[in-house]
């Protein structure tokens, strides 16, 4: 049996990464939803429809648990996933709390997408940091997942979208960036260009791989290394693109889903 993830692209490659490097043992199969993104644009609805695809898909195909690889499909639909289907289910949503805890200027800021930042999830956990004094300062990152998507990721167009919305959080005091969106770990390197040195980047990839580690191992479900894993990732859209991002180890196919 394997560990299903899906993201509605390339992003969930950043949380596969560290699952794999955590669970050396452990066989994966990763859907990226390409043709269906953007997710952070779309309502509730259409995402909990294009979750229970997914999921449907990772359990005919023998997942023993599915790690929800996307912060907008964790903040809009794992409640609904939970309720109606039986296999334990690992979330991601953005690293706000570890942030808040550890601000000194008592300023966080959160980039992610629209859909991510209006959810009920998201504001009943901002509610909590707002109760403790820290002020959150939200940007919505519109235009980054689809950039990404083509692969245009160190490019001008992608620099001049950073500094717009970058910018104004760190003139308002921010001394903490969360990535609250999985495809934004790729951007690293040009924020870090964009922030002064006393900002730090915090997402949730380690944290996501250290719960799964103890959601298999509660239940049993822990590989033994008796047989070597395997790993297989699945785009509906453009193969070449998510080949670009896959280490050896990885197979990478075009599949309808
Ligand atoms: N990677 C996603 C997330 O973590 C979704 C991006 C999108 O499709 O808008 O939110």
């Amino acid at each position: 049996m394997t560990i299903g993830l899906f993201d509605s692209g390339v992003g969930g490659t950043t949380i596969w990464r560290e699952v794999v490097r955590q669970l050396p043992y452990e066989s994966t199969l990763f859907l990226a939803d390409s043709l269906n993104a953007p997710y952070g644009e779309k309502s509730t609805e259409e995402i909990i429809a294009l979750c229970e695809k997914n999921t449907e898909y990772l359990l005919d195909h023998n997942s023993k648990l599915i790690i929800v690889a996307c912060n907008t499909a964790t903040t809009n639909a794992i409640t609904h996933l939970r309720a109606k289907y039986k296999v334990p289910f690992i979330g991601i949503e953005p690293a706000i709390k570890p942030a808040g805890l550890y601000s000194q200027t008592k300023t966080i800021g959160v980039l992610a997408t629209q859909s991510t930042l209006r959810s009920a999830f998201f504001a009943n956990t901002c509610q909590h940091l707002l109760d403790k004094g820290v002020r959150v300062l939200k940007r919505e990152g519109i235009g980054l997942v689809p950039l990404i998507e083509e692969g245009k990721i160190d490019t001008p167009e992608m620099f001049a979208l950073l500094e717009q919305y970058l910018r104004p959080m760190i003139a308002e005091g921010m001394d903490y960036l969360v990535l609250g969106c999985t495809h934004y770990p790729y951007l690293t390197s040009l924020i870090s260009e964009i922030l002064p040195e006393n900002i730090r980047i915090l997402d949730s990839a380690e944290a996501v791989a250290k719960q799964t580690k103890r959601i298999l191992s509660q239940n049993n479900l822990l590989a033994k290394g008796e047989v070597s894993p395997t790993h297989l990732w699945l785009t509906n859209k453009q193969v070449e693109i998510l080949k670009s991002f896959a280490p050896p180890q990885v197979k990478v196919q075009y599949e309808k889903f």
